[in-house]
């Protein structure tokens, strides 16, 4: 009988479903947020049923067992209880006291109340994969674990890692009992090192700044605050004000005293941006955000290194989409080769519940060892499809197999904004060439073009870069292989007057490194552009507009394609002209 392991990524932001067979061969995984098209899906199940019934129909045998791992463990769920009681018992009370994490469930009491149903519900055995399962097919086979958070990012790094042994570090905001976890990795086996305890946080500091700096942690745009950094100096005098807060102990990051730690808050708030105030004017704010974030992580994983465990370093955690660091880090710490998973963020532990359940109940397993595919979504549906065909009546639609990514790669070097779909959807914040918006890099204008018609999004944000792997060197400095655009590298002096859209302000681009092996067609596309223009990348940016997920159906692609200025889309072998 099939045997699946479901893992559920069950933090109140970005739930997730990711499904793993038992030789540990990943068949879906999918934030739950491209289903229901509402950014991060605060407060939503990970196991929606019109999901689950899609992933069981296309995915897996409805007869089979399932293993059902939830991405928090059982202090996790002992912590939910305590504060539900407290927030039932002393709301006003503790609201008005400030305790801190308190007043922000109590604040968010519904939102709460509903995680709270469901983490109690997957404890009991229950939710809507395990309904779903008995109710349409009479399936009873069902069994649930309850994973430790960080074990379980740790698992979604190392599990999908090239490395047969790696160092391994966990940091994000928190976990069951602090923010940062070490663990030395080999053949399939993880082994904790470290574990930091307590409510200190580079995470949630990185948040707290993303606010102060006048955007939204909510939203989840602590990457606007890093890519507003470049234009900004680092202010010395703030820079020591974050060492006076946040310093270094061996392994650990660690706060003087709470009562400094309020104080240095309130200064900070005094520095938030005032409405009306362009973000640019917290630029310098930003850079200093980013260079204490930089340093402490250098230190502590310098600390790291010093164990002596292994020359590659495996990074997961929410701070591992701090794309700008990760680029920096090889050549800060003394460690070799770096691997960020596709979905380092808590969506990611949806396929890390799934695979460490599965590799604990195997224990002769052992991973591939090689870059796993980020193509583990939803595909687009071929009904949708047959209709687009009888009943989209366009002006200019054309059916072209074998030839679509010519005609799109020469539309493209005319300076047609190209939206570009094919297969399964990218798993994890990035789009990587299957829902993508794509443009000419070439253009300086091009940025400005696609912010005002399309993106509708602020100007100092830069653009990606997707490059064929084989010419990466010949356009960034120490060059290094970026499959899931994890990482932003130096671009050569050379690249600016080449490929200006898409050379950030401070000379760097965060790349996405494109081998035929990994996307065929992206990279027959990327190609044809090369041969028509001498240039072998393409701008890359996802396909959604500002505050919405990324697209995940043709639906979802016709409506941004006709409410944009987008020019043309290609979706499979169709070719779509306005
Ligand atoms: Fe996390």
């Amino acid at each position: 009988m099939a045997k699946y392991y479901v893992g559920l990524s069950t933090t109140f932001h970005d739930p997730a479903l990711a499904v793993v067979d038992e030789q540990g061969k990943v068949l879906f995984a999918e934030a739950v947020e491209r289903f229901y098209q509402v950014k991060r899906a605060y407060g939503c199940a990970a196991d929606p049923r019109g999901l689950v019934r899609q992933v069981l129909r296309e995915h897996c045998d409805p007869q089979g067992e399932f293993i059902i791992a939830k991405s928090w463990g059982r202090g996790f769920s002992r912590f939910m209880d305590f504060q539900f009681l407290l927030g039932l018992t002393n709301h006003e009370k503790l609201a008005r006291r400030g305790a801190e994490m308190t007043r922000f469930l109590v604040d968010q009491h519904q939102l709460f109340f509903a995680l709270w149903l469901q983490h109690s519900t997957l404890r009991l055995g229950g939710g809507h994969l395990a309904d779903v399962l008995i109710k349409d097919f009479g399936n009873r086979r069902q069994r649930f674990v309850h994973l430790p958070h960080h074990d379980v990012h740790a698992a979604a790094a190392c599990f999908t890692s090239p490395f047969q042994e790696a160092a391994c570090v966990v940091v994000d905001g928190q976990g069951e009992s602090g923010s940062m976890s070490y663990y030395a990795y080999a053949d399939g086996r993880l082994r904790p090192v470290a574990q930091m305890k307590g409510p200190e946080s580079l995470g949630i500091l990185y948040s707290m700044c993303t606010d102060v700096a006048g955007f939204s942690s909510e939203a989840g745009e602590e990457g606007k605050l890093m890519g507003l950094a470049p234009y900004g100096e680092v202010d010395p005098a703030m820079l020591d004000e974050f060492r006076e807060l946040g310093r270094i102990e061996g392994l650990k990051f660690k706060y003087p005293s709470t009562t400094q730690l309020k104080r240095w808050r309130k200064r900070l708030q005094g520095r938030g941006r005032k409405p009306g105030v362009p973000a640019i004017d917290m630029a310098s704010f930003a850079a200093t955000t980013q260079a204490f974030y930089a340093e402490s992580m250098t230190t502590l994983l310098t600390n790291f290194h010093a164990l002596g465990l292994s020359e590659n370093l495996v990074l997961g955690g929410g701070c591992g989409l701090n794309s700008s660091y990760n680029g920096q880090l090889l050549g800060a710490t003394p460690f070799k080769q770096l691997h960020v998973p596709c979905a380092p963020g808590d969506d990611g532990n949806a396929l890390g519940a799934a695979l460490l359940a599965c590799y604990q109940d195997n224990p002769d397993l052992r991973p591939a060892c090689e870059v796993m595919s980020p193509y583990l979504g939803a595909s687009i549906s071929n009904v949708s499809m047959e209709h687009l065909g009888e009943f989209g009546r366009f002006q200019k639609i054309r059916h072209l197999p074998g030839t679509v990514h010519r005609e799109a790669a020469a539309l493209l070097a005319a300076g047609k904004l190209l939206g570009w779909v094919q297969g399964r959807a990218e798993f994890g914040p990035r789009a990587l060439g299957n829902r993508s918006i794509l443009a000419d890099p070439r253009p300086a204008e091009m940025k400005g073009k696609i912010n005002a018609r399309v993106k509708f999004r602020e100007e100092f944000r830069p653009f990606a870069p997707s490059v064929l792997d084989e010419y990466g060197s010949e356009y960034f400095e120490d060059y290094q292989v970026s499959p899931y655009m994890e990482r932003t590298l130096r671009f050569k002096d050379s690249a600016k007057e080449k490929v200006a859209a898409i050379v950030h302000v401070n000379m760097t681009g965060r790349l996405q490194s494109v081998r035929r092996e990994w996307n065929e067609r992206y990279y027959d596309l990327i190609s044809a552009f090369h041969d028509l223009t001498g240039v072998p990348m393409l701008l890359n940016t996802s396909f959604n507009i500002m505050g919405k997920p990324i697209i995940n159906s043709l639906e979802d692609a016709l409506g941004v394609f006709y409410t944009t200025g987008l020019d043309t889309m290609v979706v499979g072998d169709y070719l779509i002209e306005k």
